[in-house]
């Protein structure tokens, strides 16, 4: 097999807050793909690192009174810290802010100048007279021309969806001064993108994008292409364009760059390695860069045109993935699914992640749902149910009866050269990053392995004296095919891998090498190698914590003891503590009866603005026929902390009136009110 020279990146995370695991999921996936490459025995490189430059960053290290210099610096820090945690085998994670970046871009840069793709041309922008700064659409907020809502960033309008720029807001102020903007000109460069219209085209349409990335291509050219502006006014943090004090390269123009830089900086430490070799025009190696949907533009268009007019050559492909979501909806901060690697680390096993992500993840470009009730459903009966069970079912009577030997022979050996051969289709799944796929092939097999061991009853056999070599002989296999499992999901599963190469005494595992039977093998003594997930792991998770509040609930729930009647008064609340629970009128959307559960109802709630609410209600007595209560208003409490029930996660608490049973009001729909109110 011919010997694949391959660079991989993953998008260079922002450096103004530590990895989600909406960041996760990109990370995971490369890294899958990666290791399959290494496994497989290509020269595969895996680069990223921190994007460091821009407006956000330079406003959040003022708020927090730091050098922007400081801010980026730990959030690197962080980041490099939690994508190792989740194993991410990164080559190098640099960042934007570097030597080497600064140097190329500014090369970058003169080429494209040379080449006639840079134009100037004064524009008039929304700034800020108090802090002396040119505002961003989001740093403006002001009445919607359209609608009339309050309070609506510079660009668009969250409540009517209207588009326009920031000086047609009425009543616009400053996020940052509160003072109203004046409109002021400055002269910006821009990059002109026709100029690679052509080439784009041609490109779009060979192969290198996924089919539904081609279609939007194909819709931005009939949209027409228009120069990109790449200058910012100072106060900026960035690179300042040569030959234009005061001016600076916008954060986009130097991010994808920054791919070139992290491997430069690898090539430093590995002398073996060059620029050229993977960046150069007439480059034969490959080159993926996996990104999400929303930086589509700036990958599969600018980035190519720039490196085309630089002199280097364009990717091999680019692999975009969809979004996160949780349980069905946008991550949120307010219902605790906005996850941060850290607080997942805390509770539960990276591993875990890394497979569920694997088993939902394929070629396409949709969002991916973390569904938390099925995150431990599926762990526990794919990993700890199937996989491993088979060694532990094996390994004890080994240990105990035959020294920790393996037998001298392979009995059945058409089940094993089956689980062999499924190795060529489960590789074609991973190049095709239809890692679901491979697991559910991988899990196909695991269930013929455990059916094969439960046919042949290896704990029954051994009571018969003239049994044992049947059962040496059926355990030994059980454990071989334990191991061409585990090579299997080895690039998702590294931890998993190294412990079975552990267990086993084996070296690393190699896609090939899954072919070496292990006979008269020594094996070390099993240890238990994955732990059950439980749910209340995942309701730790999504729980926020409450420290400072915890101390008075325990106060109340003494008092509440004490004396303890249904109509009992609880603990007096201070108003702090009142204000801290989220009151909003609230639309039942949808409700539908839980059948297991003779109380609850299921309802949807449309909290405004678009957001929604899963929550369960003990208000079936009141409201047999449920959908006599879609449409209705109620009041309902929209920050109470989720709690994973077992028909799925609440997330709320609707509020009714009356003495209970089948007495209890939702209020009726009226004029005045409609979600989103707040109850004062
Ligand atoms: N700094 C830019 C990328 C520059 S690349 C030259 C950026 N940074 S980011 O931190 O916002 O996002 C990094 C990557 O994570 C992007 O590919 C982005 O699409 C992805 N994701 C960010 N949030 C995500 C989810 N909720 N779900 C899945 N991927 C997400 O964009
Ligand atoms: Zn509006």
């Amino acid at each position: 097999m011919q010997k694949r020279q391959i660079l991989v990146t993953t998008a260079l995370t922002y450096a103004n807050g530590a990895p989600h695991l909406g960041h996760l999921v990109e990370a995971i996936q490369a890294d899958i793909w990666v290791r399959f490459q290494r496994m497989r025995g290509h020269d595969c490189y895996f680069i990223s690192g921190s994007d460091a430059h821009g407006t956000a960053i330079m406003i959040k290290a003022r708020e927090r009174g730091i050098s922007p210099e400081e801010l980026i610096e730990s959030v690197h820090a962080e980041q490099l810290r939690d994508f190792s945690a989740f194993l991410i085998e990164y080559d190098n994670y640099y960042t934007t802010h570097s030597e080497e970046n600064k140097q190329l871009v500014a090369a970058v840069y003169e080429k494209l100048k040379q080449h006639g793709d840079i134009a100037t041309r004064t524009i008039s922008q929304a700034f800020d007279p108090v802090q002396n700064i040119f505002l961003p659409d989001r740093y403006v907020k002001g009445e919607c021309p359209r609608c009339h809502a309050k309070d609506q960033y510079g660009d668009n309008c969250e409540v009517c969806g209207a588009t326009y720029s920031p000086h047609e807001l009425i009543n616009a102020v400053s996020v940052l001064s509160g003072a109203t903007p004046i409109q002021k000109e400055s002269e910006h460069y821009f990059f002109q993108l026709q100029h690679y219209e052509e080439m784009l085209r041609k490109w779009g349409q060979s192969g290198h994008l996924q089919p539904e990335v081609a279609n939007k291509l194909q819709e931005w050219f009939d949209a027409g292409l228009r120069d990109w502006d790449i200058s910012r006014d100072a106060p900026y943090f960035g690179f300042e364009i040569p030959g234009a004090a005061g001016k600076y390269f916008y954060v986009w123009l130097d991010a994808p760059i920054g791919y070139l830089a992290s491997f430069e900086n690898l090539c430093k430490r590995k002398p073996y390695l060059e620029l050229n070799q993977f960046f150069g025009a007439d480059s034969k190696a490959e080159l993926y860069h996996f990104i999400g949907k929303d930086i589509t533009y700036f990958h599969a268009l600018f980035w190519p045109a720039m490196l085309t007019g630089a002199g280097y050559r364009k990717p091999t492909a680019i692999f975009v993935h969809g979004f996160l979501t949780v349980n069905g909806q946008k991550m949120s901060k307010s219902r605790g699914t906005f996850i941060n690697a850290s607080t997942y680390l805390q509770h539960i096993d990276p591993e875990y992640l890394r497979y569920y992500f694997a088993a939902k993840l394929n070629s396409n470009v949709e969002d991916i749902d973390l569904n938390l009730a099925d995150f431990v459903q599926r762990v526990n009966s794919d990993l700890v149910g199937k996989v491993v069970n088979i060694a532990s079912r094996c390994a004890g009577f080994i240990t105990k009866n035959f020294d920790g030997k393996m037998a001298n022979e392979l009995i059945e050996p058409a089940l094993y050269e089956s689980f062999i051969q499924a190795g060529d289709t489960i590789a074609e799944c991973y190049e095709q990053r239809d890692f679901a796929r491979a697991v559910r092939e991988i899990m196909a097999l695991a269930d013929q392995a455990n059916q094969y061991i439960a046919d042949k009853q290896p704990w029954t056999l051994i009571k018969q004296a003239d049994k044992s070599a049947e059962v040496h002989a059926i355990c030994s296999l059980g454990l071989q095919l334990f191991r061409v499992l585990v090579t299997y999901l080895k690039p998702i599963l590294p931890e998993l891998a190294k412990k079975t190469e552990q267990f086993l005494m084996i070296p690393p595992m190699t896609w090939h090498d899954r072919r070496t039977t292990l006979l008269e093998h020594k094996i070390a003594a099993f240890i238990p190698m994955l732990q059950r997930l439980e749910l209340k792991q995942v309701e730790a998770m999504v729980t926020k914590p409450t420290e400072p509040v915890a101390k008075k609930e325990e106060k109340a729930l003494v008092i509440k003891s004490e004396k303890s009647t249904l109509t009992e008064i609880k603990a007096e609340i201070s108003y702090d503590d009142f204000a801290k629970i989220d009151l909003r009128i609230v639309r039942i959307a949808q409700a539908e009866a839980v059948p297991e559960a003779d109380k609850l109802l299921k309802l949807q709630l449309d909290i405004g603005n678009g957001e929604m609410r899963q929550v369960f209600a003990g208000i079936k007595a009141a409201y047999p026929n449920p959908a006599d209560l879609i449409g209705k208003l109620t009041v309902a409490v929209v920050n109470l902390a989720p709690r994973q029930m077992r028909f799925g996660m609440s997330e709320g608490m609707v509020l009714a009136a009356g003495p209970g049973g089948s007495d209890l009001w939702i209020l009726h729909p009226d004029d005045g009110a409609k979600p989103g109110m707040l109850v004062k």
